[in-house]
C-alpha cells in the first residue's frame, strides 16, 4: 500500500515537473508549437528568436543516462528566421545541443545519446580579419527517421542522416549519410549497410575466429 502511494507521488511530481520545464520553455519562445504527451525530464532552453515545433510523444532527458549538471537540452533557433522542426516519438537523452542558424529538422522515431551536437552553422569564418563578424557558413541539416546517434556524435552543417542509419559513439559527420548504413569515426564513413543479410555484410577478407 506505502508503495502504491509512494510511486504515486513520484509520478505526480515528474508530470508537475514536465510541465514546469514545458512552461519555462514556452515563456522563452516567441513561436512555438508542442504536440500532444511530450515528456520534459529535463529542462530545454531556447534562447534564440526562432521558431520550435516539437510533435508529439516526444521524450526530453533520461533520468539513468550521463547527465552534466541538470542535463539540460539546447533547442536554439537562433534568429528571426530560424527553426527546429522535430517530429514525433524521439526520445532525446541528456545535455543535447541542437543549434539551428537557418534550419534543422528531425524525422520520426530517431534515438540520440547523450551529449550530441547538431548545428546548421560554423559560428564563425575562416578569415581572421572576418572571424567574428558572421556565423560563417550555413546549410541545413536533416536527420532522417528512426535514425541512432550514440553518446558524442557532432553533426555538421549541411548534413542529412537517411533513414534507418546508425552513427556510433563520438563520430563526427561532416558528409550525409546514406539511409540504412552504420556509420562511424572522426569524420564519420559508411562502416556497413543495415539491410543486408550478416553474411553479405562481412568484408571480403574477413574471418570469423570464433569458428576457428
Ligand atoms: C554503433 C554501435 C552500436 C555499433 O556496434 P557494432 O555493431 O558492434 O559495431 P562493430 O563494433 O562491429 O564495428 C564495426 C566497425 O565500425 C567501427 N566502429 C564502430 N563504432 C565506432 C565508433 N563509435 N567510432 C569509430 N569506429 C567505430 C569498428 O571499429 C569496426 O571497424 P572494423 O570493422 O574496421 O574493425 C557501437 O559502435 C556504438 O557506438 N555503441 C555505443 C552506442 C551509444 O552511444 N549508446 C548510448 C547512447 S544511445
Amino acid at each position: 500500500m506505502i508503495k502504491k502511494i509512494v510511486r504515486r507521488i513520484r509520478r505526480e511530481a515528474q508530470h508537475l515537473r514536465s510541465r514546469w520545464f514545458q512552461w519555462q520553455l514556452r515563456r522563452t519562445t516567441r513561436r512555438i508549437a508542442i504536440g500532444e504527451t511530450v515528456r520534459f525530464n529535463v529542462p530545454v532552453r531556447n534562447g534564440g528568436a526562432g521558431s520550435l515545433v516539437i510533435g508529439e510523444h516526444n521524450c526530453f532527458g533520461y533520468p539513468l543516462a550521463a547527465r552534466l549538471g541538470s542535463g539540460e537540452i539546447l533547442l536554439q533557433a537562433r534568429n528571426a528566421g530560424s527553426e527546429i522542426t522535430i517530429g514525433e516519438g524521439n526520445t532525446f537523452s541528456n545535455n543535447i545541443s541542437i543549434v539551428a542558424n537557418q534550419r534543422v529538422t528531425i524525422g520520426n522515431h530517431c534515438v540520440m545519446g547523450d551529449q550530441v551536437a547538431i548545428i546548421d552553422c560554423d559560428f564563425h569564418e575562416l578569415s581572421p580579419e572576418t572571424r567574428n563578424r558572421s556565423a560563417g557558413h550555413i546549410r541545413p541539416v536533416h536527420i532522417g527517421n528512426n535514425v541512432w546517434l550514440g553518446s558524442r556524435v557532432m553533426v555538421l552543417k549541411g548534413v542529412t542522416i537517411g533513414d534507418n542509419s546508425v552513427i556510433g559513439a563520438m563520430s563526427m559527420v561532416n558528409k550525409s549519410i546514406p539511409p540504412n548504413c552504420l556509420a562511424a569515426g572522426f569524420p564519420a564513413r559508411v562502416v556497413r549497410r543495415l539491410d543486408e543479410p550478416p553474411e553479405k555484410q562481412r568484408r571480403p577478407n574477413e574471418t570469423i575466429s570464433s569458428c576457428v
